[in-house]
């Protein structure tokens, strides 16, 4: 043991005081009288020194990461999480700067730390805040023990583009859910208070509107009206900020031409005055000094003012602030009001989590002890079991019976390398592949690669291999889809299709006349058309974390009846996108919707509907809605009506299922969606059992930013649905007026 190891063994962790506001406040006022103008500046700065190079006492600080902490020209460190690392760098910054300053570490914790849970796309498809708000308090637990203080996550981007990769991190194409999501996850990592000794803070991103990145190009820019800006993409981080976030993250993207990280009207007008935000605001990496490559500025000075002026409180990665902001105020072209603004939010975060009580709060010795409790693996299961998506299921060929014999074939089918982009600290070695999975279950299963991901030369001789397997098999599984590094950040893709030759695989498989049953490995809707088409069973696997396999397992065999909905429109192909639930309606519509429908709005070559529409997805078993009512027809002001259906399980086994409400106005004085999805219930049905399900319905509900820009339903007509997927066509019809 090393000397660090040794004083890290004797740190201790007392429950650390609750303390209220006004407390922090004076706390934080006190120590800013105390504070130069660059000891506050410093606070500005987040750098990242490479974790690899410091681990142990080999201190390569090639960054210069000691000297800035020394200087007191630091506040925050953004990706180490070894302990040994943080202890050192924190001491310095407790026991070598003037003020003793503690430092907060950040890093992306997006789906679990070291236990992982599904891609939060997959996430969102269990519509369970619950669970989610589980997961997220499992991953902060694990973090606070590895020196991490602040989690990059959750991301509310709305997104309704497949091709951009980031779409893996998000909660889908639908803000509302994304507004219950986001807030469950912020719930999760802070928990009652963020000095609890297992909260870590949340930093909401990417704001505003990344999720809308033209032609799903990953840093591209961004271009929205500000009725679809406020109707579409601000309420998931709206609905964060008022759960409290610690922070939130300025996105790369420009909006209306102005970059998000220097854009006043998002960071200053919105987010300050209209939502009253009182945590700070981060950068996203190095997008302060992008703001020169959007040709805002040729000038690295002009960059500091813009972004402090804008309400910019924190910069990552690129250092304006410390270089510049001294200058800046002697030159009276910032204010350090301003500056002190900014600082104050800093300091009050580092308050809030009680690291001036206890700098080494989350520094524990032997951190692996907290990692992996059996409890978090359960919840990792059950939640990659929720995630699961039943596409298709002709003939009822799921589930598969445990005494079938059964190939499984494809790139996915015995690979541990399920954690999915953005993966935190987890390890590929504790992930439990398909292949285990199944046999884990019980199943008699041989599995074979059948093609690389990629296409590669020695493909001939994988699929010849996998054919003859397959010659033996009753039933065919395909573990296919694309491999995890083509989703997540810097990951767009132009196709959708299933990488390298999977598709000739499953063309040659399917010669064979067996059943066979597609699980698709993805981190975004891919292009399912083929498959769909050819396949008797679809299943959309997602990367599901550690337990991939025995959650694939428990849905194949029926142990788990799926329960998943889709939360992203699949297209039919690529040339649809964007394909969303809640689209515009338009002056030509087609009633057959397409294709080929004469002069109406259409395509020549595929229907306009998408593959698999928003909230899709099948069960073992089938469910009717029957008797859909209204308590009243007509309600004014802020009367509520009640929408109630009765729903059966009308198939052969229990089942749960996840029922959407959605309403539709039927003129407005600007154009409105389609529909709008408002809310959503999970039901437990026996066989033949019976149940009632209702929501209330507000003023709130029904409104929406009218030609003057106010938020109301104005006295109009409205259709109010309630199925299983957003196509759903069942309605009733509710007057309301002022
Ligand atoms: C990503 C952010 C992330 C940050 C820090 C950036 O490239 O866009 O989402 O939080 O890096 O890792």
């Amino acid at each position: 043991m090393n000397l660090y190891e040794e004083q890290i063994k004797k740190l201790s962790h007392p429950p650390l005081p609750k303390r209220r506001k006004e407390e922090i406040q004076n706390l934080v006022a006190e120590l800013l009288s105390k504070m130069t103008l660059r000891e506050k500046i410093g606070q500005l700065f987040q750098t990242a020194p490479n974790d690899a190079h410091i681990e142990g006492l080999r201190f390569d600080d090639s960054h210069g990461t000691v000297q800035y902490i020394k200087e007191g020209l630091c506040g925050s460190i953004l990706g180490v999480h070894t302990p040994i690392n943080a202890y050192q760098l924190q001491r310095i910054a407790v026991e070598e700067t003037r003020l003793g300053i503690p430092l907060f570490f950040g890093l992306d914790i997006i789906h679990g730390c070291r236990t992982i849970f599904p891609i939060n796309l997959a996430m969102s498809c269990s519509f369970n805040p619950e669970l989610i708000e589980k997961a997220s308090s499992v991953a902060a637990a694990e973090s606070a023990h590895t020196g991490i203080s602040i989690t990059y996550s959750p991301m509310v981007d709305v997104v309704r583009d497949p091709r951009w990769g980031r779409v893996m991190e998000s909660n889908g194409e639908d803000s509302y859910l994304s507004r219950i999501l986001g807030r469950a996850y912020i719930r999760g990592y802070q928990q009652d208070d963020l000095s609890g000794n297992q909260a870590i803070g949340a930093c909401v991103k990417h704001f505003a509107g990344y999720g809308a990145v033209e032609a799903g190009r990953e840093y591209n820019s961004v271009d929205l009206s500000d009725r679809q800006l406020r109707m579409n993409y601000l309420p998931a981080y709206q609905s964060c900020v008022d759960e409290d976030c610690a922070s939130i993250m300025s996105s790369f993207n420009v909006i209306d031409g102005v970059p998000s990280t220097c854009n006043r009207y998002l960071l200053t007008d919105i987010l300050r005055n209209e939502w009253g935000y009182e945590g700070f605001v981060i950068s996203d990496y190095t997008s302060t000094f992008e703001i020169m490559n959007h040709k805002i500025t040729t000038d690295a000075k002009e960059v500091a003012k813009l972004c402090l002026n804008a309400g910019l409180d924190h910069e990552m990665v690129s250092n304006h602030y410390i270089t510049y902001l001294e200058e800046l105020v002697r030159e009276n072209q910032v204010d350090t009001h301003t500056i002190e603004e900014s600082c104050k939010r800093i300091l009050t975060f580092k308050y809030k989590l009680g690291l001036f009580d206890n700098p080494y709060k989350y520094i524990y010795h032997e951190p692996e002890q907290y990692m992996q409790l059996p409890e978090y693996r359960e919840l990792a299961l059950e939640i990659a079991k929720n995630s699961i998506v039943l596409l298709k299921n002709e003939n009822q060929v799921l589930p598969v019976q445990k005494n079938k014999k059964v190939a499984l074939i494809g790139p996915a089918a015995l690979t541990k390398n399920v954690v999915g982009g953005w993966g935190g600290l987890g390890r590929v070695e504790e992930c439990v592949s398909f292949y285990e999975g199944m046999k884990n279950s019980g199943y008699d299963v041989i599995a074979h690669e059948g093609c690389s991901f990629e296409g590669a030369e020695h493909d001939d001789q994988l699929m010849e291999e996998a054919l003859r397997i397959a010659a033996e098999a009753e039933v065919l599984l395909l573990a296919i889809g694309e491999p995890d590094y083509l989703t997540g950040e810097w990951s767009s893709r132009s196709e959708l299709c299933l990488t390298g030759r999977q598709l000739e695989l499953v063309a040659r498989l399917k010669l064979l006349g067996k059943p066979m049953i597609g699980v698709i490995f993805s981190g975004r809707p891919l292009d399912l058309t083929w498959c769909t088409d050819n396949l008797d069973g679809l299943i959309y696997g997602w990367y599901l974390g550690n337990e991939t396999g025995n959650a694939l397992a428990s849905v194949i065999s029926g142990d788990y009846n799926p329960t998943g909905k889709l939360t992203m429109s699949f297209p039919r192909r690529v040339g649809q996108i964007p394909v969303y639930y809640n689209q515009l309606p338009t002056g030509r519509p087609s009633l057959t919707g397409g294709p080929r429908d004469l002069f109406k709005s259409c395509y020549t070559d595929i229907p306009n509907s998408p593959l698999y529409p928003f909230g899709y997805g099948l069960s073992y078993t089938t469910f009717n809605y029957k008797n859909l009512r209204l308590s009243t027809n007509c309600i004014k002001g802020l009367e509520e009506t009640v929408v109630s259906v009765d729903i059966t399980n009308t198939g052969r086994c229990p089942g749960k299922i996840i029922s959407q409400l959605y309403i539709e106005a039927l003129s407005f004085s600007v154009s409105r969606p389609v529909k709008e999805f408002k809310g959503f219930e999970h039901t437990y049905l026996e066989v033949s059992e019976t149940k009632t399900i209702s929501f209330v319905i507000n003023r709130e509900m029904l409104s929406y930013l009218n030609i003057y820009n106010e938020m109301t339903p104005e006295n109009r007509t409205y259709r109010i649905f309630i199925g299983s997927d957003s196509s759903t066509s069942d309605y009733q019809q509710l007057e309301y007026k002022e």
